[in-house]
C-alpha cells in the first residue's frame, strides 16, 4: 500500500464518514481492497458492511507501523463501487486515549486500494485520495473510555472534502490475529436496586459489547452504564472505573433494530438503564464478547466446585484481556499493553488458547519500540511520547515472552528474532547498578501488590513510594533475579543459534554471584521478616524473595534447604497463606512442589481465606481480581483509584495446575518430548483434561475411587511421553500411546 494515500478530515476528529462512488465501465472479473485506518473503521461497499472484523485495522505502534486488511469484495459489484467508510477514534486516530499528557495520535485518517481486475484482464487500481466526501453519520460520538453515542434517526450532514495527510507509519499486512465477536450472555436479571436504579445482570464480567434486540418508538432512548459488582447493598458501583465514563446512548428510529455500538466497547457483568422506555424487558439484552480470535487449546474438568470456577476466571480474565494487544484490563481508563501483567501470565494463556500469532505481532512492536539505550517501556504500544517509565518484572517482558512462545510452539524464529532486544535490555539493566552486577531501576514496580506491605485503608495509590502498591519486596532482588533470568534466555538462544556463550556463562556466573552476596546472608534473606500487611519497609526476607531465590536457582545449594525451610515457615506463619504480588505469585507452587511441598502447594491453592484465589471466588467473582480482596471481607471495597475485577495476571496459577493437578509439563519445546506426573489431591476428587497441540490431543483423566487412583492418558502420535504415576514405575512412549493404570492411593 501506498502511504501517499492517506487522507483525512482533520476539522472533525471524532468519527466521520468518508464517501465515494466510482462507476466501471467493463466487467468485472475480480475486486479487492486493502485498507487501513487512523482509528477504527467499518468498511460498507454497496451498502453491505464488508469487514465482520472487530476494531480493524488493530492495536500496534502506530508511529512505526499500522496493518491493512484485505477484502475480496467481487460478489458485492456490478457496475459500480459505493464505498463509505465510518472512522472514530479507537486506538490510533484519536486525542482521548487513555491518561497522561503528550499522546501518540493521529488525525482519523484512512488509506485504501481496490484493485479491479476486469472480464479482458486489463486492471484499474482506484485509491483513496482528495475526492473523497467527508459526512456525519449515526454515530454522535464514540471513543474507547468514554462509550458512544447513536441516533439512528439522524441523516448525515455534509462536511467537505478529504485532504491528503503526511503519514509515515510502515503500512503492513494484517500480522496478529483478527479481533472478533465471541460468547454471548443474554441477560439474566433486570431488576430494580435497593436505590431505585434499573440493573441488568449478564451472569459474566468480560470485554465486550451490549446488544439490544429492540422495536421502540423513534426518537426514545436508551442509556447505560456497566459496572463490574455491585456494593453491599446490591446498589451499582462504578467509582472504580476512574476517568472512563463508558456510557452509551441510542436514540431509537422506531424501525426494529439491533443497538449495538461500533467503535467503543466496556469490561463489566452489570449494566445501569440510565434511561429507558417503559417497554424495555431483559430479554432485548445480550453481552457479547469482543477478543482476539485464538483457538481454544485446553479444556479442564475437576471434581472441586471452586477450582473449576477458578479456572473458568483464569480463562475469561484472559479472554477480557487478550484483545489485540496483552492489556492489564478491560474497564476503567487504562485498557493498555502493561508487559509485566503479559509476562505473568504468558505461559498460562499458551496453554488455554493458541495465543503464538497473537504474540508474534505484539513481541514485533516491543522489538521495535526499544529505546536507544536498550530500555524496554512498562506499556507497549507506548501511549504517549513523553511516556518512558521502566521496570524490572515489567521490561523483562521482552525476554520471557518469546522465550515462553518459544517453548509452547517451538517457535524459534520469535525468540531469535528478539535476542538483540534481549542483549541491549541486559546491558541496560547493567548500565545502572547499585553496586556491580546488582541492577537498580528507576521506576521500580517491585513485587506489584504484594500482600506483605502495609496499606494505609485510604491510601490513594501511586506507584514507588512507601507504604503502596509494590510490597515488601527488595526492588534491586527483583531487578537482579529476572536479569539472570533475561542471561539464562540469551544462553538458550545462543544455544540454537550454536554460538559460543561463553561471555553469557560468566556473566550469569557473576550476577548469581552478587544476589548471593546481596541478598542472601548464612543460608538466609537479609532483612526482617515480612508477614502479611507488615511494616518493615523493604525486605530480601518475603515469600516472594524466598520463591526467586529457590525458583530461579539464584542460592547456593547449600542454602537451598535453609531456605526452603524459610519459606515453609513464612507460609505457616502467614497462617498458610501467600503473600506474593505479581512476580512471586506465578512460581510460588511450583516452587514448593520442586521443594517436596507438594502438600502445601495444595493447601495454598485451597486456601479461602484472604489472601488466596479462592477467596475471590467465594466472594462471587467471575474473572480473576486485581488485588486478592478487591472486596474486603466487611464487603468494602479496595480504594477505587486501583481496584480492577478483571486483571488476569493471578490467573497464572492454572498455568500451575496444568502442570502439577493434569501433570503435563513441556520437555522439549512444541510439546515434542514431555512429561506426565500428576500430583493426586483428594481434595479435587478428578481431574478430565484435553489439551491440542499440533501433534493432536494430549490427555489426562484421573479420578479418585476409594482406595485407588484410576488413571487414563493418552498421548498422540509424534510426542515422546515419560509418564510418572508415583507407583515407581515410569512408563515411556516413543511415539504416543495410551496408558490405563490403578494405582493404590491412601491420603
Ligand atoms: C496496571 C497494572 C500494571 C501496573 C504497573 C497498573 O495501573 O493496571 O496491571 O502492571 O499499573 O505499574
Amino acid at each position: 500500500m501506498n502511504k501517499k494515500n492517506w487522507v483525512t478530515y482533520p476539522e472533525r476528529a471524532n468519527c466521520v464518514s468518508f464517501k465515494r462512488r466510482y462507476e466501471l465501465k467493463k466487467e468485472i472479473k475480480s475486486v479487492s481492497i486493502n485498507i487501513t485506518s487512523m482509528g477504527w473503521y467499518n468498511l460498507y461497499i454497496n451498502n453491505k458492511r464488508i469487514d465482520k472484523d472487530v476494531f480493524t485495522p488493530g492495536y500496534t505502534e502506530f508511529e512505526k507501523r499500522v496493518q491493512f486488511q484485505k477484502y475480496n469484495i467481487t460478489r458485492h459489484i456490478k457496475n459500480s463501487i459505493d464505498l463509505v467508510v465510518d472512522i472514530a477514534e479507537g486506538w490510533g486516530g484519536g486525542n482521548r486515549f487513555a491518561w497522561g499528557s503528550a499522546f501518540i495520535y493521529f488525525p482519523i485518517s484512512l488509506n485504501y486500494e481496490i484493485n479491479i481486475i476486469y472480464k479482458d484482464n486489463s486492471k484499474e487500481v482506484l485509491v483513496s485520495d482528495e475526492s473523497l466526501d467527508v459526512t456525519t453519520n449515526t454515530v454522535v460520538d464514540a471513543t474507547i473510555y468514554q462509550g458512544e453515542s447513536q441516533d439512528y434517526r439522524l441523516e448525515p450532514r455534509y462536511l467537505g472534502k478529504a485532504k491528503y495527510i503526511e503519514i509515515d507509519s510502515e503500512i503492513i499486512p494484517q500480522e496478529g490475529e483478527r479481533i472478533v465477536f465471541g460468547e454471548r450472555f443474554p441477560a439474566k436479571k433486570m431488576w430494580k436496586a435497593p436505590n431505585g436504579d434499573l440493573l441488568i445482570d449478564f451472569g459474566q464480567n468480560i470485554a465486550g459489547m451490549v446488544e439490544i434486540n429492540i422495536k421502540g418508538k423513534a426518537g426514545d432512548v436508551i442509556k447505560y452504564k456497566p459496572a463490574e459488582v455491585l456494593d453491599k447493598d446490591g446498589n451499582f458501583y462504578d467509582e472504580n472505573y476512574r476517568s472512563a465514563a463508558s456510557t452509551y446512548s441510542f436514540v431509537l428510529s422506531g424501525k426494529k433494530e439491533i443497538l449495538r455500538p461500533k467503535f467503543s466497547f466496556l469490561g463489566g457483568r452489570y449494566i445501569k438503564l440510565m434511561e429507558y422506555p417503559f417497554y424495555v424487558k431483559k430479554e432485548n439484552f445480550t453481552l457479547v464478547a469482543v477478543h482476539s480470535n485464538m483457538k481454544k487449546t485446553c479444556t479442564f474438568k475437576c471434581g472441586n466446585k471452586k477450582i473449576q470456577r477458578l479456572y473458568l476466571n483464569s480463562v475469561y480474565g484472559q479472554l477480557s484481556n487478550y484483545l489485540d494487544i496483552p492489556t492489564d484490563c478491560p474497564q476503567r481508563n487504562e485498557r493498555l499493553g502493561w508487559t509485566g501483567d503479559a509476562q505473568v501470565f504468558c505461559s498460562t494463556g499458551a496453554i488455554h488458547y493458541d495465543v503464538d500469532r497473537f504474540f508474534r505481532k505484539w513481541i514485533h512492536d516491543v522489538i521495535l519500540t526499544q529505546y536507544e539505550d536498550g530500555a524496554v517501556d512498562e506499556i507497549i504500544p507506548i501511549i504517549a511520547k513523553n511516556h518512558r517509565r521502566v521496570s524490572s518484572a515489567w521490561g523483562d517482558a521482552c525476554a520471557i515472552v518469546p522465550y515462553e512462545i518459544y517453548r509452547a510452539y517451538n517457535d524459534k524464529k520469535i525468540l531469535l528474532e528478539s535476542l538483540e532486544t534481549i542483549k541491549k535490555w541486559v546491558s541496560f539493566l547493567l548500565s545502572n547498578t547499585s553496586s556491580p552486577y546488582i541492577p537498580h531501576n528507576v521506576d521500580p514496580n517491585g513485587d506489584w501488590l504484594a500482600t506483605d506491605r502495609y496499606l494505609a485503608p485510604d491510601a490513594i495509590i501511586q506507584r514507588h513510594e512507601a507504604e503502596l502498591c509494590p510490597g515488601s519486596t527488595n526492588f534491586d532482588l527483583v531487578s537482579t533475579a529476572y536479569l539472570a533470568y533475561d542471561i539464562r534466555i540469551i544462553i538458550e538462544g545462543y544455544k540454537l543459534l550454536k554460538l559460543d556463550h561463553q561471555e553469557y556463562d560468566d556473566l550469569l556466573d557473576k550476577v548469581i554471584k552478587a544476589y548471593q552476596k546481596e541478598f542472601i546472608k548464612d543460608g538466609h534473606m537479609i532483612g526482617p521478616k515480612a508477614l502479611i500487611y507488615s511494616k518493615v519497609g523493604q525486605t530480601c526476607y518475603t515469600q516472594t524473595g524466598l520463591v526467586l531465590s529457590l525458583y530461579f536457582h539464584l542460592c547456593k545449594e547449600e542454602d537451598r534447604p535453609s531456605l526452603i525451610k524459610d519459606l515453609v515457615d513464612l507460609i505457616k506463619e502467614c497462617g498458610n497463606k501467600m503473600t506474593t504480588g505479581f512476580v512471586g505469585t506465578p512460581y510460588i507452587l511450583h516452587t514448593l512442589v520442586e521443594s517436596g511441598h507438594e502438600e502445601l502447594a495444595y493447601t495454598l491453592l485451597f486456601q479461602e481465606e484472604f489472601p488466596s484465589w479462592l477467596y475471590s471466588v467465594n466472594k462471587g467473582a467471575t474473572t480473576m481480581w486485581e488485588h486478592y480482596d478487591s472486596i474486603k471481607e466487611d464487603g468494602s471495597f479496595w480504594n477505587p483509584s486501583m481496584n480492577s475485577f478483571n486483571h488476569y495476571a493471578y490467573g497464572a496459577v492454572f498455568g500451575w495446575m496444568f502442570n502439577h493437578s493434569v501433570g503435563v509439563k513441556i520437555v522439549k519445546p512444541g510439546y515434542k518430548e514431555i512429561l506426565i506426573k500428576p500430583l493426586v489431591d483428594k481434595r479435587l476428587g478428578f481431574v478430565d483434561c484435553v489439551f491440542n497441540t499440533k501433534y493432536g490431543d494430549i490427555k489426562v483423566n484421573w479420578k479418585i475411587i476409594d482406595k485407588q487412583v484410576k488413571y487414563v492418558i493418552e498421548v498422540p502420535k509424534g510426542i515422546k511421553a515419560t509418564i510418572d504415576l508415583g507407583d515407581n514405575n515410569i512408563y515411556r512412549f516413543a511415539s504416543g500411546g495410551t496408558l490405563k493404570k490403578s494405582v493404590h492411593y491412601d491420603k
